[in-house]
């Protein structure tokens, strides 16, 4: 049958609405909004992800940083279990590092001092004596620029970054991805890749605070806590590691079998004391490089539980001990003390101080990859 060239250009552009739908669709599953404005004028742009169990992630151009995170209870609840704010300005004006991506190095660098192949570099101090999670304007503090993936494994939103040579002190231009994709497993998946063009360190990390209640004027004494560690990296004052590795065995900080974390918080032992609570780097068992299973977070109240996973050879515990109602936080709720809690996954601290610790040396022609997840269910 012959068709005439009319037909046949209905037949394309019907086929191509097709496609658009189907591309709609998908993209859907990703809302792009403006959430806010910086005051030089530069917007951040908010992504909304939800799959197809009703679950949401909202991350920010501003510090790739997530907003919010609403996962179900054991009674289906849906509700969000990360601190945070409900403007920009929030996020601006923030000391706590909320939701945010922080590096490049993620957690402490002892006087901000160390050594790459002989040369000595010097990087802002901003926590004492020492260098903190990048510095005073750290991946948390810069705007990045978002992009919605195609990804079918879920709803994804790309964030990148370059970081210029010198920046806080850090050798070498670096260029940042990280990726945030919601499964319709209730995992948040988040994947870095770096690269530089001279010798630098990188180690960056999700600093998001989680309060599994969705209620954020409780506490998370409550929860339990298990990690896959038989050792820890001690520390000494302004929470520099010693360099050792100390066994969990006899210690507030064995949870090798999940446990209360108010338990013993408050317990009179030194770490805990040089802490103020939980503040500390547990050493992973497996192996770096693969992704494992490595804590479980429970609140019985809600029934929710998070499974973390990542190839990273360590995690940072931290109570939310530095809380203390300054910031007021979503709905206007002062966040007190220890209300939330973060599990970050990284390389020990002052890996570049310490050369018995697994390294974090990336040079050109490398590139740096983490993946980690937060998998959310139900008990
Ligand atoms: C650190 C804490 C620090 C906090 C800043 C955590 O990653 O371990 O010591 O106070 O970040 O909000």
């Amino acid at each position: 049958m012959k068709r005439s060239p009319a037909f046949c250009l209905l037949a394309i552009l019907a086929f191509s609405s097709a496609a658009a739908n189907t591309r709609g669709t998908d993209t859907q599953l990703v809302k792009t909004t403006v959430f806010g404005k910086l005051k030089d004028g530069r917007e951040v742009r908010q992504f909304t992800l939800t799959n197809n169990r009703g679950v949401t992630m909202q991350a920010i151009e501003y510090g790739a940083t997530i907003v919010s995170l609403s996962v179900p209870d054991r009674k289906g609840k849906i509700e969000d279990v990360v601190l945070g704010y409900d403007s920009l300005q929030g996020y601006v004006d923030d000391t706590s590092y909320f939701g945010a991506i922080v590096g490049r190095y993620g957690n402490r660098i002892r006087r901000g001092q160390f050594q790459l192949d002989g040369q000595r570099y010097s990087l802002t101090i901003n926590d004492g004596e020492n260098h903190l999670h990048g510095g005073r304007i750290g991946f948390n503090k810069v705007l990045w620029n978002g992009t919605v993936l195609d990804d079918p494994a879920g709803p994804s939103v790309q964030f990148r970054y370059v970081s210029k040579d010198g920046e806080e002190g850090y050798p070498g231009t670096v260029q940042i991805a990280v990726t945030y994709t919601l499964t319709d497993q209730n995992e948040l998946r988040i994947k870095y890749e770096g690269t530089t063009d001279k010798p630098t360190i990188l180690n960056p990390t999700q600093h998001s605070y989680f309060n599994l209640t969705g209620d954020f004027t409780r506490t998370i004494l409550d929860h339990t806590l298990m990690i896959e560690a038989d050792a820890f990296t001690p520390v000494s004052k302004g929470l520099i590691p010693t360099g050792e590795l100390q066994k969990v065995a006899g210690t507030p900080l064995d949870f090798r079998t999940a446990v209360r974390i108010g338990l013993r918080i408050d317990d009179a032992d030194e770490q805990l004391r040089l802490g103020q609570g939980y503040d500390h780097n547990w050493v992973l068992r497996g192996n770096p490089g693969q992704v494992r299973k490595v804590a479980e977070l429970y609140d019985p109240l809600s029934g929710r539980l998070m499974s973390v996973l990542t190839d990273q050879p360590g995690l940072q515990f931290y109570s939310g001990n530095f809380l203390n109602g300054a910031a007021k936080g979503k709905k206007g709720i002062a966040y007190q003390r220890r209300s939330g809690l973060c599990l970050e996954t990284q390389a020990y601290p002052d890996t570049p101080n310490n050369p018995q610790f697994p390294q974090v040396t990336l040079r050109p022609g490398q590139v740096y990859r983490q993946t980690t997840i937060y998998h959310f269910s139900t008990r």
